[in-house]
């Protein structure tokens, strides 16, 4: 076990007296490394990690008295909408690898100014991959909530214009208030880029904004997060994996986030002998937004019918419903 020193000890009340906030993590730092020293990793560890935490808070609050409103204006207005999300990653029912890898971009996030003193950088490029309704778009703002920023939404349909040097202005002004406002810049739907000009458009053009957008995220160096959210994995090529930091999966629930997400949205409207197996046969395929919304469907039969609780037989009716909904989307489809 190993102790800070008098001398440390002194340093740091010092520093926190004078509101000296850096001066108190890097005397934060020292006792870490001294700590190292005399073999004691895991307070190393741990004296490290809390530095990073009040690193982060400091820097979260004196960006918000640098800019108190991010709100873009003039031409970007129109180019980008601002958010400030509360949702955190408990909310969130995801596969063990899909919350890995999420906690692992926090992480290396809080601790950038550590990583880069090393040479290194966190991952900020992430492009987030799967069916609609597991929470591609949820993440975004888990991932805002989380880290404390602002959530830029891009509005791909102001971005695409008819022609192409338009398009690449609109973009470069876009990738410019990334590093003028620190936040998380989400491309939510990302297929659509080229594809919004409809059934004229031919494959070359799609080409040409996507290729504008790959090199711009290329020389991109700021210190925000860019997301970009697709359904369609088969459309993106190796050049464009090869530009993001990571590629995180999304995929329908398995038979036991699904009893978890029903859990976690019905809370104590649950009755208490609830037919698990039975549920998942109706359940199964259906994506978290269906099965979320199957629950509301329940809870407000519940309220307006005034039943004791919601049973195993009120869940069937509502995720079959949901299923139903479902079938007449693929067949629609089909025909
Ligand atoms: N993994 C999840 N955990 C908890 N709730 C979820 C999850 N995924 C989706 N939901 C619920 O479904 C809603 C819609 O999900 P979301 O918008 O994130 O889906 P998406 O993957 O972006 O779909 P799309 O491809 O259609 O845009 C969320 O607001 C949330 O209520
Ligand atoms: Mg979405």
């Amino acid at each position: 076990m190993s102790m800070a020193s008098s001398e440390q000890v002194r340093a740091l009340l010092k520093s926190h007296l004078s509101g000296d906030g850096e001066h108190f993590v890097s005397v934060a730092l020292q006792i870490a490394a001294s700590a190292a020293r005399n073999g004691d990793g895991k307070l190393a560890k741990e004296l490290r990690d809390l530095a990073d935490r009040i690193k982060a808070q400091q820097q979260n609050a004196g960006s918000t008295k640098a800019v108190p409103i991010t709100k873009p204006t003039g031409e970007l207005a129109g180019l980008l909408s601002v958010f400030y999300p509360r949702t955190r990653f408990s909310e969130m029912v995801l596969s063990k690898e899909t919350r890995k890898l999420l906690e692992n971009v926090k992480l290396e996030y809080r601790a950038t100014d550590r990583l880069q003193s090393h040479g290194l950088s966190p991952r900020r490029k992430l492009l987030l991959v799967g069916p609609p309704g597991c929470g591609k778009t949820m993440t975004a703002s888990a991932l805002a909530g989380e880290l404390n920023l602002p959530l830029f939404n891009v509005q791909l349909h102001g971005l695409i214009s008819k022609y192409m040097g338009e398009t690449a202005a609109k973009l470069h002004l876009i990738f410019q208030a990334m590093t003028q406002t620190r936040g998380i810049y989400f491309f939510d739907e990302f297929d659509a880029i080229g594809a919004e000009r409809g059934a004229g458009n031919d494959v070359g053009e799609i080409r040409r904004v996507l290729n504008s957008f790959l090199q711009f995220l290329e020389q991109e160096e700021s210190d925000s997060l860019i997301l970009a959210a697709t359904n369609h994995i088969a459309m993106l090529d190796d050049a464009l994996f090869r530009r993001f930091d990571d590629v995180i999966q999304y995929l329908p629930p398995t038979e036991s986030q699904f009893k978890q997400l029903v859990q976690n949205r019905l809370a104590k409207f649950l009755g208490k002998h609830i037919g698990w197996k039975g549920l998942w046969k109706t359940a199964e395929g259906l994506s978290h937004a269906e099965i979320c919304r199957a629950c509301d469907d329940a809870a407000k039969s519940h309220v307006l019918q005034e039943t004791e609780s919601i049973d195993t037989e009120a869940l069937n009716v509502a995720l079959l419903h949901r299923q139903k909904k479902m079938d007449l989307k693929i067949s629609s489809l089909d025909s």
